[in-house]
């Protein structure tokens, strides 16, 4: 197979990318994330559809991609000579030869179909053949023996034989599974056949009892049928004998009723006969009431009126009294009122003489108080001279006739004794006339007599003025109150007036002892009157009471007839209680017979269901116990069928790796010569899947790096080319996607000198990395990166020599624009 063009839309990050694959060695090259994997996946997509890319059917699409727009991929390849179009959306595919115009399959199965068809393998095969996927090399290289065989048995397909293999011996392991369990409920057989011996038995017993019991209960059954008759005929004629009997109680208590209300209608009538005589003698007596009554009437009147006359005629005395009294009252306040005019002219007069008195005081006051400040003044004067007097003296004294003296400040000499003299002179008249002033301040200190007698006179009169004030005052009140007074006087003077004339109206001539007589009279003919009514009332029943005699004679008539004819017919009945019990004996005692067979029918009948199903069940477990034996037989027999299986598949595992390693080593040989120009010229896979490198015949110890990715690359390339070997393909065409993985920067350049040397081999090599020193020594390059603003992949061919014109179409150039 060899690559000539990929062109894809939306196809995850790729939104627009075309991408032409030449021969030699091509670098895909970009940082990790740009979409380089993607292509591949895109590839393997075209040829295989969704089961050959990660993620789903919805992860496909460009995740920025506008509304409805298509996931596209279109694959050019070259194949056996011929070139091939496959061009794949996720709802269709069509594959095409380059130089028809027709499809050549069309639909995504059987595209896929046809494709696996001419390529000669499987999906998984493809991949194993063309891919060499990230860390892979390195990643063999690290596994142990068991692990190494596996994937060599994976890649080349004889894992299923391990598939198979783990399934029969699963499917084993539940055989064994089953049988024990089986084991474990199957029980034992010979207590099974004596369970169902005794069983059965039960079975045959139970049944003859029960025909037994059924014939006990048809015989008791008979015998109650003939008694029935008799028996319900008995039970009727001794209901009618109770009804008849019942029937001639209720007569008879009704009966004796009527008899009764007959003789109490007939007392009742004699007694109201007599009431009616007495009736008409007492209405002859009560005819004068009436008369009486107005009398009586008249007679109350004037009594009322004599008692409010005599009410009236003390209330008046009263009233009278209270005018009086009130008359004098008026003329007492009129008097005190009279004197006002006087008061008031004494009041202003006393008014002034208040005024007078009150500036005097204020004179004589004003006076002494002077006096006693100037006495104040003076003595502290006096007391100013004194003391300067007195220094003066001590100064003479002490200074002695050198001293100068006070006044004149000249030296007294001689003169001393005068001066002292004079100056002690002037001492003694000033303390003479402090002393002096202190006794007249002592004597102003006291209030002086003129003082006291004006206040006394201003308080006088005072007095005098507050008591007038409160004369004025009281004949003032006298007066309003005068005024009250006449009102209410005139009020009760008409009160008065009124009484009398109504004393005089009140008619005259009422006679007490009269009155007690009619009274007396009266109460005796309303006593004779109650009685009267009280007859009245009773004699108004006598038609009713007639009536009910009546009725009770026609009702005991009936009754008597009625007695005579249930006599009669319970005679005609002839019922006895004697022949009533005997039968009734007779009967109970069948009845209790049959029901005594019918309760044991039903046990026995129990007896016989439990038999039954025990009878069934010991047929169940006997038919239980040989289905299980048989099922064991047969899981037995399944399960040697299964070790057997087991054990040939491994044996053919074994057999199939034996066989692929020398087939595989020396496919391995021939490229380790071509890769080291013949070198090393054979290789040996041993049975631990250990690649050994043969020099001359012997063992070479693989040791440097640079050896250990010889004989990895090799080990991988041999793998593919077994692969396409099989499917009858050259092997033109490697894709190695960041196989690099841990290896340093040497040994990376060993592992691409190598695949350069390859090119002589194969046809396209491609080196997917995101390791940018590796461009060196590529025969084209295209780089693939990550558009952040877009979120798309540009791809660009940065081979040497060619333009540096990118690979992103017209389109999405514009895409991107937008
Ligand atoms: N439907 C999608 N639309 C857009 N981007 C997608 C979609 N599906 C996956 N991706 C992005 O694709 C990227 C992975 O791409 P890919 O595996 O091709 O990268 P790579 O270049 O091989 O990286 P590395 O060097 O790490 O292997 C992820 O960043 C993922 O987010
Ligand atoms: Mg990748």
């Amino acid at each position: 197979m060899r690559l000539i063009s990929l062109a894809l839309k939306n196809f995850r990050q790729h939104a627009d990318t075309k991408l032409e694959f030449r021969a030699g060695l091509t670098g895909i090259i970009g940082p990790n994330g740009a979409g380089k994997t993607t292509i591949l996946e895109a590839i393997a997509w075209a040829v295989y559809g969704a089961s050959a890319v990660r993620g789903t059917k919805d992860t496909l699409r460009f995740n920025r991609a506008a509304g409805r727009s298509a996931v596209r991929a279109e694959l050019e390849f070259e194949l056996r000579g011929e070139r091939y179009r496959v061009e794949r959306t996720p709802r269709n595919a069509e594959l095409y030869r380059v130089e028809q115009g027709e499809p050549i399959a069309a639909g995504i199965n059987e595209v896929t179909r046809q494709l696996t068809r001419r390529l000669g393998m499987t999906r998984q095969e493809f991949f194993n053949t063309y891919f060499t996927g990230q860390k892979e090399l390195q990643f063999l290289a690290a596994m142990g023996p068991t692990e190494r065989a596996r994937f060599l048995s994976q890649v080349l397909g004889y894992e299923r034989l391990r598939a198979a293999q783990s399934m029969a011996r699963e499917q084993r392991k539940v055989l064994k599974g089953q049988v024990d369990e089986l084991r474990r409920t199957l029980g034992d057989a010979e207590e099974i056949k004596q369970a169902k011996e005794a069983a059965e038995t039960r079975l045959k017993e139970s049944h003859a009892a029960l025909r037994d019991t059924e014939h006990r209960q048809t015989n008791a059954a008979t015998r109650l049928a003939e008694l029935e008759p008799a028996w319900n005929e008995l039970q009727t004629a001794r209901e009618r004998d109770r009804q008849i009997h019942e029937e001639l109680r209720v007569a008879q208590a009704r009966l004796e009723r009527v008899m009764k209300e007959q003789k109490e209608a007939e007392t009742e009538l004699a007694s109201l006969a007599e009431a009616g005589q007495q009736l008409s003698t007492l209405r002859s007596e009560v005819r004068p009431l009436e008369e009486l009554r107005e009398g009586e009437e008249q007679l109350r009147h004037l009594a009322e009126a004599e008692s409010r006359r005599v009410r009236l005629g003390k209330l008046l005395a009263d009233q009278r009294d209270r005018v009086d009294a009130l008359a004098k009252k008026v003329a007492e306040q009129e008097e005190k009122g009279r004197a006002r005019g006087e008061i008031a002219e004494r009041l202003v007069a006393q008014e002034e003489e208040c005024e007078r008195v009150e500036a005097r005081r204020e004179e004589v006051t004003t006076h002494w108080e002077r006096d006693k400040e100037d006495a104040r003044a003076n003595l502290r004067i006096l007391r100013g001279q004194a003391e300067e007097l007195k220094t003066q003296i001590e100064q003479l004294k002490s200074q002695g006739p050198e001293g100068a003296c006070p006044t004149c400040k000249r030296p007294l000499g001689s003169e001393y004794d005068q001066v002292l003299h004079l100056v002690s002179g002037q001492y003694e008249e000033v303390v003479q006339d402090g002393k002096w002033h202190h006794k007249r301040l002592d004597q102003l200190e006291s209030e002086p007599e003129d003082v006291i007698a004006v206040r006394e006179q201003l308080s006088k009169a005072r007095e005098e003025r507050e008591r007038l004030k409160g004369k004025l005052a009281a004949a003032d009140s006298a007066i309003s109150q005068a005024e009250a007074l006449r009102s209410e006087l005139g009020v009760e003077e008409e009160e008065a007036r009124s009484m009398a004339g109504e004393l005089a109206a009140l008619p005259e001539g009422y006679d007490a002892e009269r009155h007690a007589t009619v009274r007396a009279e009266l109460e005796h003919l309303r006593e004779i009157e109650k009685r009267v009514t009280r007859l009245e009332t009773r004699l108004e029943r006598q038609p009713a009471v007639r009536s009910a005699k009546a009725k009770a004679e026609e009702e005991e008539r009936q009754i008597r007839a009625q007695s005579d004819a249930l006599e009669q017919g319970r005679l005609e009945l002839g019922f006895s209680e004697g022949t009533y019990r005997s039968v009734a004996a007779e009967y109970e005692e069948a009845r209790a017979a049959l029901e005594g067979a019918r309760l044991e029918l039903e046990r026995v009948r129990g007896e016989a269901e439990a038999a039954r199903h025990a009878a069934d069940a010991a047929r169940q477990a006997e038919k239980e116990f040989r289905q299980i034996s048989q099922s064991i037989t047969e899981r037995q027999r399944e399960h040697r069928l299964h070790n057997e299986l087991d054990e040939a598949l491994g044996d053919l595992r074994h057999e199939l790796n034996d066989r692929v390693r020398p087939e595989l080593s020396e496919i391995a040989s021939v490229f380790l010569a071509e890769l080291t120009d013949g070198r090393y010229n054979q290789i040996e896979i041993n049975r631990d899947f250990d690649v050994v490198v043969l020099d001359a015949g012997e063992e070479k110890p693989v040791i440097s790096g640079g050896e250990e990715d010889l004989t990895n690359l090799v080990l991988r390339l041999a793998v593919s080319q077994m692969i396409a070997d099989r499917a009858g393909q050259t092997l033109s065409l490697l894709i190695f996607d960041e196989v690099f993985g841990g290896l340093d920067e040497q040994r990376r350049e060993n592992v691409v000198r190598l695949l350069q040397r390859l090119q002589d081999h194969f046809e396209q090599v491609i080196l997917i990395t995101h390791i940018e020193s590796i461009r060196e020594g590529m025969d084209q390059v295209t780089r693939v990166t990550f558009d952040e603003r877009t979120g798309m992949s540009l791809v660009r061919d940065e081979s040497p020599g060619a333009t540096s014109k990118s690979l992103l179409s017209e389109d999405l150039t514009t895409l991107v624009s937008n």
